[in-house]
Parts: structure tokens; C-alpha cells; sequence
């Protein structure tokens, strides 16, 4: 044997599940409050977006019940469409295979490794599988055991059941070690409150490790527009999708493979990248090499795009935005805007939502009062973790606050509520917690947000003004007895003529009339 022999005999291919297997912390497991919370988030995106695509308005429930030490069972029930048998096991234990792979749609899942990495999450830290219990409504109700052979990446289905039921939708019940419930910013609780902000067409209920049932109502009966499959835009395309694509192409040739494939493409604009590349364009697409990707995507560099279309975009919308802070943050006050689609990076269309609520149930709460939250999203799914290295959290920093009348920010009952949807979210890791401070991003949060920060600032001058006007008020009423008292000894006077008439006075300016300003102005030329 060779020296290279006995070297390469170790030499071998590794499943996508053992991949994911040693680098969990890629899929949010890392760290037992986040682990929970990335379990919960991978269930309940699952059951929204399932909804969605079926057409029927979610209605979820979320239960996590505490076993042990660092020990908890987490259920998700959804009113989706529910799982055909033969797909139990892909969905659950295999990953990669979920149907919105290289699909450019604006979705919460994207990858088809969520599901399947739950179950891997439940199988190492429990040495259990995760259960399943599921109906496509046709009167017959499965339920299945479901681990995964990490080595295959395949699934071991096994306790098969069947039996007579009338429903649709499915249930997912699993058991995690590691994992710790922890009142926070952080917790599976406050992942479904944002949940619920963020989708006010979804029922949520949540009930915590103590048992205590919170249900979110739903604000509104629509649901969002469906999501469109997008071609993607040539600007921002990367040498390896350009071959990934390329090789999965049916297309005949490299021209109408471009012209297919991507937005935007037409035959002229194929010619043109063509005649700056050194390729012949009527080769099969699968022939591509690395060097002729590099060529082709130096030429769409070199080439005008039109900007990609924005259609397929779908924000939440102002007036909804509304509805759900006035259904969960009851505010005195809020203000919200959804700004118009954009661009970066010269090919992904974005869109930019921000909303401030003021006062109320906005803000959270503490022993010390109230204190401002930054309520960060990513196509309506909330971001818990890596705040401070996303754009958002950027943004909202970069504000100067003091402009708005807002000063110690932190300590103001404010919720500032900012989504940003896309076909493609900007993140900056894989555990997809934290959007990446694109230029444009950032330029169209920072506009939204000092939009949004004017009206804040008018409503709370407007605020401070009354509250002013209460305390000078107070302080003057204060004085009043001893005042008529003293008044009454010098002139003789009745004391309590003397004080009823200076409350009067008082009380007329300070509170009855309708615009007080004017009144007050009137009072002082006197
Ligand atoms: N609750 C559910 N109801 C119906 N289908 C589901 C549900 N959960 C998962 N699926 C299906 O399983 C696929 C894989 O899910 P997942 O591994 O989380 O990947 P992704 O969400 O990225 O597609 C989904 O694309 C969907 O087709
Ligand atoms: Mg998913």
C-alpha cells in the first residue's frame, strides 16, 4: 500500500445530516435558551408558512412543558394541510429535501433543513425520536415515529399508526435536552408574541412550562398575498450559483438558459454578454466550466439591467401593522410606514416596514419601569438573537434620538417595530438571526424610521406639554389656601369665596376650553 493509500483509505464522503450534526450551531443550536427557541421557530415558520400556501387562516398552538433539569417537550399544532405517509419521513429526517429549495420566494423556510434538524436535535440530546401526528383531512389521521440515520441522511419511520379522524393539520411533539426555558427577550414566549405582531392573520396560542395560557387573537381575516416564485436577477449573482444553476438546467443551449433562468434577461441582453465572453453560447448549459462562470459573470457586470421587478415582494402593510398593535401593544400612540421596494446589491428587491408604538402595553417591562424594545423581523419571522451585529439594530443606533425629543430612549414605553421582506434577506450567518448592513438597507431603515420618529416626536411634545400644564396646575392649586388666607387677613375678604374664585381661575386655565395652548397664550398677553 502506498503512503497516499493508507491515507485516502480514511477518505470518505459525509452525509449533509453529519455535516449539520457537528456544526449545530449553524442551525441555531447553541446554547440551551436559544436552542429552545430556534426549535420552536423551526416548528411554528413551518406551520405558517403550510398554512399559507393551503389558503386557510393559521391557528397554532405552541406548548412547551419543562420534564427535568434542562429537559422540555415541545408541541406545535397547526391547521395546515397536513403530511401525506409517504412524506413523514422526508420532512422530518431528511435534510434538503423540503419543496422550496432554490425556490426565490419570499417564505420563512427556505433550505428544508429546519424540520429535520429538530428531530436530529431531539435524537442527540434525548436519544429519542420525534412523534408525529397528521391528517391531509381525508378522514384518516397518521402517526409515526420519526429519527433520522445521520450517516444516510435518511429517515427511520417507525410506530406507524393508522386510524379514523376529522381533521386537517398536524401535530409535532418532540423532547430536548440542553435546552432551557428562561423568561426573557430571548424565550419561546416572547418568539410567539412577535410572531403574533408580525402575523396578525394567525391564531396563536402559547402555553409556558408554568402552564399559563396567552392566546393571540387575530387582528385581521385576510391572508397575505401568496408568494411567487421570482427569477433571480443577474446582478448579484455569485460564480457557483451561476454553475448550479447552469447544471440543472434543461435548457439547450447557455443563451436560452440565461434568457430562461434569469429576470430581467432578454435574447439582447444574452448576445451582449456573449460577444464579452470568449464562449459559445449555443453549448449546452451543463458544459459550463468554473473559468467560463467567471467570464459570464465579469460580462453581467459589465452589462444594464433592468431593475429587478419588486412584485413578487410582500410586505405586511400599514393599515395591518396597525390593526396588530392595537390588538396586542394597545398604545396610546403609533405610527407606522411601509416604505416603497428597493434594490441592493443591483439585483435583490427589498422592502422596508417600520412601526413605533408609544405607551400602553408597548415597550417591556420591568421592575424599574418600562424600557424601549427594538422588535426586529425578517420576512415577518422575528430575529431574537445577534442584535447587535444587525442592521437594524445599526440603524435604530444611528438615529440621533434627541432630534425627536426623545431623550434616554431606553427608558420609554416604545416598541419600534421594523420587518424587512425579500426574496433574498441579507443575513449574515447561516443561523440567520441578523440581517447584514447592505447600503441600501440601511439608507431606506434610516429613512423609514425618521419618519416614523417625527410623528413619535410630535405626539410626545404634545404629551409633555399636557403633562406640564397638569403639574403647574397642581403646584398652583396647591398654594391657593394660603394664599386666600393671606389675602383674606389683608383685605378682609371670605377665605373660601376667595379660594373658590382662584380655583376657578385656575381650573379654567389649565383644564377646561377646548385649546388650551390658545388659552394659555390669551392668559398671558393679560
Ligand atoms: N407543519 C407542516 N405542515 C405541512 N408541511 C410541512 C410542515 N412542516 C414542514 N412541512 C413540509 O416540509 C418541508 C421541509 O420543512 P423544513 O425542513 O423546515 O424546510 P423549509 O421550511 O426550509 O422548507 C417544508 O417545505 C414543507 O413542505
Ligand atoms: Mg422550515
Amino acid at each position: 500500500m502506498t503512503q497516499a493509500d493508507t491515507i485516502f483509505k480514511e477518505f470518505k464522503e459525509h452525509s449533509v445530516a453529519e455535516f449539520f450534526k457537528k456544526n449545530r450551531q449553524m442551525l441555531g443550536y447553541s446554547g440551551k435558551i436559544r436552542s429552545l427557541t430556534t426549535i420552536v421557530h423551526e416548528y411554528v415558520t413551518n406551520a405558517l408558512d403550510a398554512c399559507e400556501e393551503h389558503g386557510v387562516l393559521p391557528e397554532i398552538t405552541v406548548k412547551v412543558e419543562q420534564l427535568g433539569n434542562d429537559h422540555y417537550r415541545v408541541t406545535v399544532t397547526d391547521n395546515g394541510p397536513g403530511i401525506p405517509q409517504s412524506h413523514i419521513g422526508k420532512v422530518f429526517a431528511q435534510m434538503l429535501s423540503g419543496t422550496k429549495f432554490h425556490r426565490f420566494i419570499q417564505q420563512r423556510g427556505q433550505q428544508g433543513i429546519g424540520a429535520s434538524g429538530c428531530t436530529m436535535y431531539a435524537q442527540i440530546t434525548t436519544g429519542k425520536p420525534i412523534h408525529v401526528i397528521t391528517s391531509t383531512g381525508k378522514g384518516k389521521v397518521y402517526e409515526a415515529n420519526v429519527m433520522i440515520d445521520v450517516k444516510k441522511n435518511s429517515p427511520l419511520v417507525t410506530d406507524e399508526k393508522e386510524y379514523d379522524g376529522d381533521f386537517t393539520g398536524t401535530t409535532v411533539i418532540g423532547e430536548f435536552k440542553d435546552v432551557q426555558y428562561q423568561q426573557s427577550d430571548k424565550s419561546p414566549g416572547e418568539y410567539v408574541r412577535r410572531t403574533a405582531l408580525a402575523n396578525p392573520h394567525a391564531k396563536i396560542t402559547f402555553i409556558d412550562p408554568n402552564k399559563l395560557k396567552t392566546v393571540y387573537e387575530r387582528a385581521v381575516t385576510v391572508l397575505p398575498k401568496k408568494g411567487v416564485a421570482a427569477k433571480p436577477h443577474p446582478k448579484g449573482l455569485e460564480i457557483d450559483d451561476l454553475i448550479e444553476y447552469a447544471h440543472h438546467s434543461k435548457e439547450r443551449t447557455i443563451k436560452t438558459f440565461l434568457v430562461n433562468t434569469f429576470d430581467r434577461m432578454s435574447a439582447a441582453k444574452a448576445k451582449e454578454i456573449e460577444e464579452l465572453t470568449s464562449i459559445d453560447f449555443q453549448r449546452k448549459p451543463d458544459s459550463i466550466s468554473w473559468k467560463d462562470a467567471e467570464e459570464i459573470v465579469d460580462a453581467i457586470k459589465k452589462t444594464q439591467f433592468l431593475a429587478p421587478s419588486t412584485a413578487e415582494l410582500r410586505p405586511i402593510g400599514e393599515s395591518t401593522i396597525e390593526r396588530s398593535f392595537l390588538n396586542v401593544l394597545e398604545p396610546e400612540f403609533h405610527s407606522i410606514r411601509t416604505r416603497k421596494p428597493a434594490v441592493y446589491r443591483g439585483g435583490v428587491p427589498f422592502q422596508v416596514e417600520v412601526g413605533m408604538a408609544y405607551g400602553g402595553k408597548a415597550g417591556r417591562g420591568n421592575e424599574n419601569g418600562s424600557t424601549a424594545e427594538i422588535l426586529r423581523f425578517a420576512n415577518r419571522a422575528p430575529l431574537l438573537f445577534d442584535g447587535g451585529g444587525c442592521a437594524i439594530t445599526k440603524a435604530v443606533n444611528s438615529i440621533d434620538w434627541k432630534r425627536y425629543q426623545l431623550r434616554n430612549i431606553e427608558t420609554l414605553p416604545l416598541s419600534i417595530f421594523v420587518n424587512i421582506c425579500s426574496t433574498y434577506v441579507p443575513y449574515t450567518g447561516a443561523g440567520k438571526q441578523a440581517i447584514s448592513d447592505e447600503d441600501e438597507v440601511m439608507k431606506d431603515l434610516g429613512l423609514a424610521l425618521m419618519e416614523v420618529a417625527r410623528d413619535i416626536k410630535s405626539y410626545v411634545t404634545s404629551e409633555r406639554r399636557k403633562y406640564e400644564k397638569h403639574t403647574k396646575k397642581l403646584t398652583l392649586t396647591k398654594y391657593i389656601p394660603e394664599i386666600s388666607r393671606a389675602v383674606s387677613e389683608l383685605t378682609g375678604a371670605k377665605k373660601e369665596v376667595l379660594e373658590a374664585n382662584l380655583l376657578r381661575i385656575v381650573n379654567d386655565k389649565y383644564e377646561n376650553g377646548g385649546d388650551e395652548e390658545a388659552e394659555e397664550e390669551a392668559g398671558e398677553e393679560q
